[in-house]
């Protein structure tokens, strides 16, 4: 990576002074195509390990590797250069010891040139995020709704509804800030709760099924483009139905296929123009 790309990306501790300045705004990404289309308008982007819901059509998250989210988090880094980048570490590949999410952490930042990664978990993994700060890899910290504990939440459901379970997040978020991360993502939680951590951090929590009052909002970019089937889940928003736009688009591809109009002898070579 070339001195003068690095100089123009959205940098961390950039990211961490917009507390109190501006909104973060961010998405995920995983192939070229759209983190080109994405860059230019967002603080960050962030190859989620959804990439394995929504770009491969997986029940759940649980199935991505390392060498899968290096590899698109490498085409994401390839195709940007204004927008922050961070990755997620795959289930599996980081929860054993902060050991292991080191080196884990390390081959995806050395494969892809990420900026930093995001790992989900309560206290129990601040210590992990002390790690792999103190040892040069930023960290963003997820809490709330865990998609990686599917298993053991019992589904994808909204976190932070009783005055226990509130107590415990604030003190999730609490630990990975005082641990050293440079944000927090809260996902799928009670919105006063969103707003009670975002006021207690001084480290901007970055909300999806959160709560306005969060220092940044993301979420999964074919949600908002229309791209996600039928199911639009509450907390996002349809901005564009680029879904239809493709259909239309196939459809015609596929009808002037059939009548003979495409390819047009414009498309062809060794055709002198008259
Ligand atoms: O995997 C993901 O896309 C996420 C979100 C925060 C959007 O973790």
């Amino acid at each position: 990576m070339s001195v003068h790309r690095q100089a123009q990306r959205i940098s961390v501790p950039q990211l961490m002074a917009c507390k109190g300045e501006r909104k973060i705004a961010a998405l995920t990404a995983y192939s070229a195509p759209f983190a080109r289309l994405l860059d230019d308008a967002l603080d960050f982007i962030l190859i989620g390990d959804s990439t394995a819901m929504v770009g491969y059509g997986l029940p759940d998250t649980l199935s991505f590797t390392v060498e899968q989210m290096a590899a698109h988090a490498a085409a994401v880094v390839r195709s940007t250069s204004h927008a922050c980048v961070i990755a997620d570490m795959p289930f599996g590949s980081y929860q054993e010891s902060p050991a292991q999410a080191f080196n884990n952490a390390a081959r995806i930042l050395a494969a892809s040139g990420a900026d930093g990664v995001k790992l989900e978990g309560g206290e129990v993994m601040a210590e992990t995020t002390r790690f792999l700060v103190e040892r040069g890899i930023p960290v963003l910290a997820h809490v709330g709704l865990m998609p990686q504990y599917v298993n053991t939440m019992g589904g994808f459901k909204a976190q932070g509804m009783t005055d226990e379970s509130a107590q415990r997040i604030l003190r999730d978020a609490r630990a990975h800030q005082e641990a050293g991360a440079f944000g927090v993502v809260l996902e799928g939680v009670a919105e006063r709760l969103g707003r009670e951590i975002t006021e207690t951090l001084t480290i901007p929590t970055i909300g999806i099924g959160a709560s306005p009052a969060c220092d940044g909002q993301i979420l999964v970019t074919e949600d908002i483009l229309g791209l996600s089937g039928s199911r639009i889940p509450k907390f996002a928003r349809q901005f564009a139905d680029v879904g239809a736009v493709i259909k239309t688009a196939v459809e015609q591809y596929a009808s002037e296929v059939r009548d003979g109009q495409f390819p047009g002898l414009e498309n062809c070579f060794g055709v002198k123009k008259t």
